[in-house]
């Protein structure tokens, strides 16, 4: 009998097991020495809850509602890239898991499998996350065809003027093997993709190319112009920004750090989350990800005034293990684990996570 994997935690050293070191290294890897990759982690530790009792928690609802979605339980998955690398099916095999277990997905524009399969594969919330091309007619062409393919929100990346500096990958010589596609991405990868340069990896070069690290709060306003379809700002940890991200026509903003993978040592989300709630208070979406691997995590973020909360590197571990079904499982495992944190923590519903829970 094997034994079973308890914990999200667990999948990942099961992925590193099965996954080439290179893969394994990319996905999990951050930038520098990875100060803010463990910080992400242990500021979700940091805060204690204070549950209340005697509340009757036999009935419990996980459900929200995104961007007009009905999703069962508060999480939608990241946006990451390269997912045929821990799987056959890539990122079709997530949207399938997302919409059997009742969350939402974000298709990164690095994907390998287009946006239109994808769609096809899940009748549940799907966003699509792009950056901005140097070439504006590129990303006009990208925004046109995710509106075509019945995405429902776009997620602009804006933690990435240029790519971080991820060792692991200069240390592997990190590239995607030539056997993937990124059909999303618009333009021809692979010249720069499939090979590592002397002094930046693929991934940097391909970006320092064709991403343009001079896009400003005036570049939203242009995406507005182009699309019907929200906008939500993604990797935004100051309170400052966030009203930007509003004041420009954001429809919402998630609180990130690029999963600990651009600046090291900036803020972890769960200290950046407070301030931005409260100086949004209530206008636009609010999300978090960022080191979010327990149920107590995704209860904690909803108590800082999160909607819903992004969940990354997990599920990738999830597909390595077991493809569709391995990640199902983690995003079961994690549903689970918040059913528990909020019946333990005597609260019922996500609108009854409130501030007064944590210290
Ligand atoms: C891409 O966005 C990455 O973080 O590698």
């Amino acid at each position: 009998m094997t034994t079973p994997l308890v914990n999200l935690q667990q999948y990942e050293a099961a992925a590193a097991e099965v996954l080439p070191r290179m893969v394994y290294d990319y996905y999990a890897g951050g930038a520098n020495d990875e100060i803010l990759l463990r910080a992400s982690r242990t500021a979700w530790d940091d805060i204690a809850v204070r549950y209340r009792v005697l509340r009757d928690v036999s009935a419990r609802s996980l459900g929200v509602n995104i961007g007009g979605h009905h999703l069962d339980w508060p999480v939608i998955v990241a946006p990451m890239a390269f997912q045929q690398m821990a799987t056959a099916d890539g990122e079709v095999a997530t949207a399938r898991a997302t919409a059997a277990m009742g969350c939402g997905m974000i298709l990164s524009t690095l994907s390998n499998r287009t946006i239109e399969d994808v769609r096809a594969a899940s009748n549940g919330l799907l966003w699509f996350q792009l950056y901005i091309y140097r070439d504006r007619e590129v990303t006009r062409a990208l925004v046109q065809r995710a509106e075509q393919a019945g995405c429902t929100g776009l997620v602009l990346t804006v933690d990435t003027p240029i790519l971080g500096r991820r060792e692991r990958d200069l240390l592997n010589g990190f590239h995607v093997p030539s056997q993937f596609e990124a059909p999303n991405l618009g333009v021809d990868m692979r010249s720069t993709l499939a090979s590592q340069q002397d002094t930046a990896s693929a991934l940097a070069t391909f970006i320092a190319h064709h991403w343009d690290s001079g896009i400003a709060w005036r570049d939203l306003e242009w995406l507005q112009s182009i699309t019907t379809l929200p906008i939500y700002v993604k990797g935004v940890v100051r309170d400052d920004d966030a009203l930007l991200a509003l004041e420009h026509g954001a429809a919402g903003v998630i609180v990130s750090n690029h999963g600990g993978r651009q600046l090291d040592t900036a803020l972890p989300t769960a200290r950046a989350l407070p301030a931005i709630a409260r100086t949004m208070n209530g206008r636009g979406l609010l999300l978090v990800d960022g080191g979010i691997r327990r149920g107590t995590d995704v209860l904690k973020a909803l108590a800082m005034g999160a909607n819903a909360v992004l969940l990354g590197r997990p599920v990738l571990w999830g597909l390595a293990t077991g493809g569709e079904q391995g990640a199902r499982t983690v995003l079961q495992l994690l549903r689970n684990e918040i059913d528990l944190a909020f019946a333990l923590a005597g609260v019922r519903t996500p609108a009854e996570a409130t501030a007064d829970l944590l210290a």
